[in-house]
Parts: C-alpha cells; sequence; structure tokens
C-alpha cells in the first residue's frame, strides 16, 4: 500500500519524505487554508520535494470554470493530479482531463455506486473518506472492502485512495482490505510506530542498561 501524506505543511512533508514514507500528497482546500499560503505556490514547492502524485483541489462548482482550474493546476508540475469533487460536474472534469492524459483524484466519495461512476470517468484516484462516514456510526472501512470488489470484480484501473484517515488502526485495516494507497495526517503516520509492549520492553532494557553500566560508545 503506498502512503501519501495528507497535509501542506512542508516541513512535515520533507521529515516523512527523506524517511521514504512518502509516496505522494493530497491537499484540500481546507489543508491549503491552513497553511496560510497561496494555493499555487505551496503546491508547486511540494511538487519539487515529491516525486509522487500530488493532489491539488479545484474551487469551482461548474465543469466549465472546474476543468479550467484543473488545466492551470495541471501546469504546476508533472506530478499534479487534479482533484475535483464527486459531484456530476466533478465527473465531467474527471472524463475531459483524464482522456488528456492528466492524473485526477475524484473526492469526497462516500459510497460504492459514487466509486463506480469515478471509475467510469477515468479517475486514476477514488478517494473515499473513511473517518467521516465512521463519524455518522457508519462503517468506513466496509466502504473500502465495496469498491474494492467492484473494482476487482470488472478490472478497473482507478486507485483506491483511503482517506479522512483518523487512526493507525485505519491504515493497517486498509491495508488488510487491499487499498492501493491511504493518505493521512503526519500525525497519524507517526502514530503508527507506537506500541505499548514496545516502550514496556525498552524500559526494561533501559534498566538493565543503567544496572550492569553496559556502554557502546
Ligand atoms: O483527504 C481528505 C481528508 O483530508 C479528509 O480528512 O479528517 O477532514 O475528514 P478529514
Amino acid at each position: 500500500m503506498k502512503f501519501f501524506v495528507d497535509t501542506a505543511e512542508i516541513d512535515q512533508i520533507k521529515e516523512l519524505n527523506d524517511l521514504g514514507m512518502v509516496d505522494g500528497v493530497t491537499t484540500n482546500p481546507s489543508l491549503i487554508a491552513k497553511s496560510g499560503r497561496d494555493i499555487l505556490e505551496v503546491t508547486k514547492e511540494i511538487c519539487s520535494i515529491v516525486t509522487g502524485p500530488v493532489s491539488a483541489e479545484v474551487v469551482a462548482l461548474d465543469a466549465e470554470t472546474m476543468l479550467a482550474e484543473g488545466r492551470k493546476l495541471a501546469k504546476i508540475a508533472d506530478n499534479i493530479a487534479v482533484k475535483v469533487p464527486l459531484t456530476w460536474a466533478g465527473l465531467k472534469t474527471c472524463k475531459t482531463l483524464s482522456d488528456d492524459g492528466i492524473m485526477v483524484n475524484v473526492t469526497l466519495c462516500f459510497s460504492a455506486n459514487q466509486a463506480l461512476l469515478a471509475a467510469k470517468a477515468g479517475a486514476t484516484f477514488i478517494s473515499p473518506f473513511i473517518g467521516r462516514l465512521d463519524d455518522l456510526n457508519m462503517d468506513g472501512l466496509e466502504l473500502i472492502e465495496d469498491i474494492r470488489t467492484i473494482y476487482d470484480n470488472y478490472g478497473f484501473e482507478t486507485n483506491i485512495l483511503a482517506a479522512s484517515i483518523r487512526s493507525a488502526n485505519h491504515m493497517s485495516e486498509c491495508a488488510k482490505i487491499g487499498a492501493d494507497v491511504a493518505t493521512a495526517p503526519p500525525s497519524v503516520i507517526k502514530a503508527m510506530a507506537n506500541h505499548v509492549l514496545t516502550d514496556k520492553g525498552l524500559d526494561g532494557f533501559m534498566a538493565d542498561v543503567a544496572k550492569a553500566g553496559i556502554k557502546i560508545l
């Protein structure tokens, strides 16, 4: 499973990228607003750090303007994936950009039917939002499973990009299901390293290091 990092914070992208943990980056208007930077400028900087796909989201609601925005975003760098919402206008934009050879990430997906439409429209990535479904007491991971089954049944090449990931558990569950990519905030990727038994075991080793005066350097 590929790891995309869901942020527009340059320092955090660099830190994880240096560790080989970043196969791509996803942004959205909320993350760009949080960064406090100009969308074109910060997206260009991210594209210069990361070699994998960098999702940049359109902000228009109608297909014509979305298409113009998508084409402008795609000119930033070769690794841009234009992100469009899962609306009828977004699907139209997806089809046109995909036909032009531009990567498209269709976002705000909350149902298997929506994912099926995005695949038919030629999406490179479909972004089902796990956490926001869980927030409504629905099962976000079940949606990932359903989309995996449907795409495999028919050989759709659209990549399942599990999004709105809130916990380290979501990451391993998505990997078990076979999501192609998971995008998560840096804090979640770092939390994957934590285990209470690791901490406890290390405390025990350190106590013995102190008791025996073990030194290496
Ligand atoms: O990639 C989409 C993601 O950023 C949404 O996450 O936590 O706002 O639901 P969240």
